[in-house]
């Protein structure tokens, strides 16, 4: 059967894990999020007290080796023979996987990782760069967005729901201030890949998007 790939990418809360989840367990299909990969490398870095600065991550890329495998749907990721799934949610690695994944060794590093899993199986991918830098010929090409409030609001309660209290304006803030760092890198930054579609999940509930994007998917392929 044709391998598929679905990259769909986005902005920190416009729902792209969630979304992506859902597709892939109604297609029957792998999940890879690719975030938590640079995750994983930012709680290396945050446990090793290892700064972003180019250089000290410069010197560890050969001690890093990040993998990942399925249970149950669930992706796991490996970090130096860890299963690091719990450690990596925290938004000072979120913060962390932000800044050292700038440096372009990182990304080489995960990207080559990315591609390979792609080839292997049809795949719903999530991340930053996959429709314009890691799957340029992927099936399908998602582009998932949402105004700031609306992204800010979603992770404020995700937050409040771990018992984690934070000021709405101070998580809008920190929003911003990701969205920046993604954008604006030198190497692979977060953009719209010409032939994606875009959609806006401001107004919509999670099943509205997933059926607007199964739609898309079945309208072009055989899946
Ligand atoms: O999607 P996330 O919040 O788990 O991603 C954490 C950070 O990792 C994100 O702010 C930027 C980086 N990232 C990236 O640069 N490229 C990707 N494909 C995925 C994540």
């Amino acid at each position: 059967m044709e391998i598929i790939n679905i990259a769909i990418d986005g902005p920190a809360g416009a729902g792209k894990s969630t979304i992506a989840k859902t597709i892939a367990k109604k297609l029957n299909i792998i999940y890879i999020d690719t975030g938590a990969m640079y995750r994983a490398f930012g709680l290396y870095c945050i446990r090793n007290n290892i700064s972003s600065d180019s250089n000290e991550i410069n010197n560890i890329l050969d001690d890093i080796d990040i993998s990942i495998y399925h249970v149950n749907g669930e992706q796991q990721v490996i970090l130096n023979n860890e299963n690091v799934n719990e450690f990596i949610r925290d938004e000072e690695v979120g913060k962390m996987a932000s800044e050292i994944s700038v440096n372009k060794n990182v990304r080489l590093k995960l990207v080559e990782l990315q591609r390979k899993l792609a080839t292997k199986e049809s795949i719903v991918m999530d991340g930053r760069d996959i429709g314009t830098y890691v799957l340029p010929n992927a099936t399908i090409k998602i582009y998932l967005n949402a105004n700031v409030e609306t992204r800010a609001i979603r992770r404020h309660k995700e937050l409040q729901d771990k018992g984690i209290i934070k000021q709405l304006e101070l998580v809008k803030e920190e929003i911003k201030q990701r969205d920046y760092r993604d954008m604006n890198r030198d190497f692979a930054p977060l953009t719209k890949a010409e032939n994606a579609i875009e959609i806006d999940t401001s107004n919509l509930t999670i099943n509205q998007v997933v059926d607007k994007i199964i739609n898309y998917i079945q309208e072009f392929t055989e899946i």
